[in-house]
């Protein structure tokens, strides 16, 4: 039997970046994340091509029980006093959960239930979290580096952006040179 032995894709785990694999990259810029932050004024000041965060995803099955990976490279920056975050969601299957690794840079990890109940983790150089089904979540960049976190996550997990419509019920922002957490009410 003739077995080949096969160079799988790489990681670099201190700046996220992949090698030997085909990826698929997706840019996200300020002009996409329209009603995403507070200030709408501090928003529309921005040149909209200004890029927020970049997904690099190991292009990989998609079928039922595969898993994709991904990284995600979040900018620092703030629009008006709220720190840079991604657009955040619940997947489209409600049930499935995902992991994320941070790997470089320092952030919050924002998680919300289907009740509204947020939470936030740490996320820095080897933070693992657990994100269970039927949990919204987002990454916020409150540091000065490019925050860089790995996921897994089940392909037909799918994605739920417009559940999110109204804004999670936390934001983060910067108050006197540190993150500040803020509960919105959205009664
Ligand atoms: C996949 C996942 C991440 C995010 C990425 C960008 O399920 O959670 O790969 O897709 O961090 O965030 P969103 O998709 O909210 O723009
Ligand atoms: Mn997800």
């Amino acid at each position: 039997m003739n077995i080949s032995i096969i160079q799988p894709p790489q990681v670099a785990w201190a700046s996220g970046l992949f090698s030997g694999g085909p990826l698929i990259r997706k840019s996200t810029c300020i002009g996409n994340l329209a009603n995403v932050f507070a200030d709408e004024q501090a928003w529309q000041a921005y040149p909209p091509h200004e890029v927020v965060y970049e997904v690099d995803m190991l292009d990989s099955a998609s079928t039922e029980g595969a898993l994709y990976t991904g990284v995600t490279h979040l900018n620092p920056g703030k629009v008006g006093d709220e720190y840079f975050m991604t657009r955040g969601h619940f997947h489209a299957r409600r049930e499935q959960g995902e992991v994320y690794c941070g790997l470089r840079g320092t952030g919050l990890l924002l998680l919300q239930d289907e009740q509204g109940a947020a939470r936030l983790e740490h996320v820095f150089p080897g933070s693992v979290h657990i994100i269970p089904g039927f949990t919204a979540h987002r990454l916020i960049n409150t540091g000065s580096d490019i925050l860089s976190a790995l996921a897994v996550w089940p392909s037909a997990a799918g994605h739920d952006y417009a559940a999110l419509a109204q804004g999670f019920s936390v934001r983060v922002v910067e108050e006197g040179g540190e993150a500040r957490v803020k509960e919105i009410n959205h009664d």
